[in-house]
């Protein structure tokens, strides 16, 4: 689909209100056209009610009504006009004109968004290709001020739209040293610094964590970093870093659940890698670090054991209670390594960290813990804007007690009760004085179980607008 600014051409898709049961029109556009409907609507009974949709021939102008609620949320405008791009495509409709019901940046966004962000499909291996698709021009019915705002947000989605084809991908198809490829690839076009550490770098810098849950793989682990100076007067630095696990097994302490859908297991490393690159190309004035430790949590006769005892790069001894709980050991030896040798002032780690978070907060929203007030406060605002909502989860000290180990300072399960708070307590044990950090638990956001409106199946590409807003601010 392409989306312009421009007027009436191929089908009009104008928003109808709905009040006291009856439908409505803001008439100071297309009032020629307006009159006709509404002679024309008599003879249906069409309320205008959310999400409702009426198609109309009315001489050679073809109509298509959209139900919106008088008092519309921007997630209302998502929704509704994410329905209104399925039903032109349904229809093969090559031109639409989109009247806006307010000439308002937010709103306006926000119908973009629908819009593009229903228009993803992975088909990547889908061999049999239904018949050419017709291409879909649609046009927005607005000032052309509004002209930066549509390429930003195209762009934005083009993002969000590499991280849910990242996230579908054969778990083989995104290893460690692809994950590699692809950042670096990024950094070079860009000319940004990045760093790798190979296996060998990984043992001789004593990342025991990285290195243990990766031994057992094929794909050997790495830790990738890049750097982006977009503010240089600023002191303020931002590490974004993403839980990078190819596929989890689980491994010794095998996965009973779910076990087909761990190739998702690294969306927190595409995450960060997509809100990075949007900073990037957006040019926005900030100094972040990209960091994904990337691994496989493989099960083979070299894979970790539960028992063992590993000294992570911060010192911190770690016993490992089970070896499905990977996430906060790669997170946290990437958290000590970044600290001393970026020295960042700020922190946010992203993680398909743990399916308890579901249990805590149902199946989409993202499970927030930190120690910075200001950032959990922006971060929430973010969420509730872009509806990649956020919900905040203590950590208390009888959380961190629940970490300690029999013989090492710590231990990487924390028993069966508080299984997202215990690992974000695990996490918090290696964040330096003084960094502000926060947390962001996407196990639940990361994929869907079926289409929902603009989201896909699976993949969902979440996070990466709430990042992107965030750093915005
Ligand atoms: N990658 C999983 C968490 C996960 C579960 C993500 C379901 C998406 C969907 C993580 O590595 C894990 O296995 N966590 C364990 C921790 C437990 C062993 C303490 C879990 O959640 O069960
Ligand atoms: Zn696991
Ligand atoms: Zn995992």
């Amino acid at each position: 689909m392409m989306i312009d600014i421009g007027a009436q051409r191929g089908v009009s898709v104008i928003p109808m209100y709905s009040k006291d049961g009856t439908a409505f029109f803001d008439k100071s556009k297309n009032k020629e056209l307006k009159e006709k409907i509404k002679s024309e609507l008599k003879a249906y009974n069409f309320e205008g009610k959310k999400e409702e949709t009426l198609f109309l021939k009315i001489g050679n102008n073809k109509v298509l009504l959209i139900g919106i609620n008088k008092a519309y949320s921007l997630e209302d405008l998502r929704r509704s006009y994410s329905v209104v791009y399925k039903m032109l495509k349904a229809r093969k409709e090559k031109e639409a004109t989109i009247e806006v019901p307010k000439e308002d940046e937010k709103e306006i966004k926000a119908m973009i968004e629908g819009l593009d962000l229903s228009d993803y499909k992975f088909d990547k291996y889908i061999t049999k290709k239904e018949e050419k698709e017709v291409e879909l021009h649609v046009f927005l019915d607005v000032s052309h001020k509004f002209a930066r705002l549509l390429q930003e947000t195209l762009l934005v989605n083009k993002n969000v739209k590499i991280v849910r084809d990242l996230v579908n991908d054969n778990s083989y198809s995104k290893t460690p040293q692809i994950l590699t490829e692809i950042v670096s690839d990024f950094a070079k076009k860009n000319n940004l610094k990045a760093k790798v550490l190979d296996e060998k770098d990984i043992q001789k810098e004593k990342l025991n964590l990285l290195w243990a849950v990766g031994q057992g793989s094929q794909y050997p682990p790495r830790l990738i970093i890049a750097e982006y100076n977009g503010n240089p007067n600023s002191k303020e630095k931002i590490a974004l870093i993403g839980k990078g696990i190819n596929f989890d097994t689980g491994g010794v302490n095998l996965k009973q659940m779910m076990l087909d859908e761990m190739r998702m297991d690294m969306a927190g490393a595409a995450v960060v890698f997509g809100a990075f690159k949007t900073a990037v190309e957006l040019k926005l004035k900030k100094n972040l670090i990209l960091v994904i430790p990337a691994a496989e949590n493989a099960l083979s006769g070299r894979s970790y054991k539960p028992g063992d005892i590993f000294v992570s790069y911060s010192g911190i001894s770690v016993e490992i209670g089970n070896t499905d709980a990977e996430g906060r050991l790669v997170l946290a030896d990437a958290i000590g390594y970044v600290q001393k040798n970026y020295k960042p002032t700020a922190i946010i780690d992203v993680a398909t960290l743990t399916g308890a978070v579901m249990v805590a907060l149902g199946p989409s929203l993202i499970g927030m813990f930190g120690n910075n007030e200001q950032q959990k406060k922006v971060l929430f605002k973010a969420g509730e804007e872009t509806f990649e909502r956020v919900w905040e989860l203590p950590i208390y000290d009888e959380h961190r007690d629940l970490n300690k180990g029999k013989f090492a300072d710590i231990k990487n399960i924390g028993g069966k009760d508080g299984g997202s708070i215990t690992a974000a307590a695990f996490l918090e044990k290696f964040i330096q004085e003084g960094v502000n950090w926060t947390h962001l638990d996407i196990a639940g956001a990361a994929s869907n179980k079926k289409e929902s409106y603009y989201i896909p199946e699976f993949g969902t590409g979440r996070v990466v607008r709430l990042l992107t807003e965030y750093l915005k601010q």
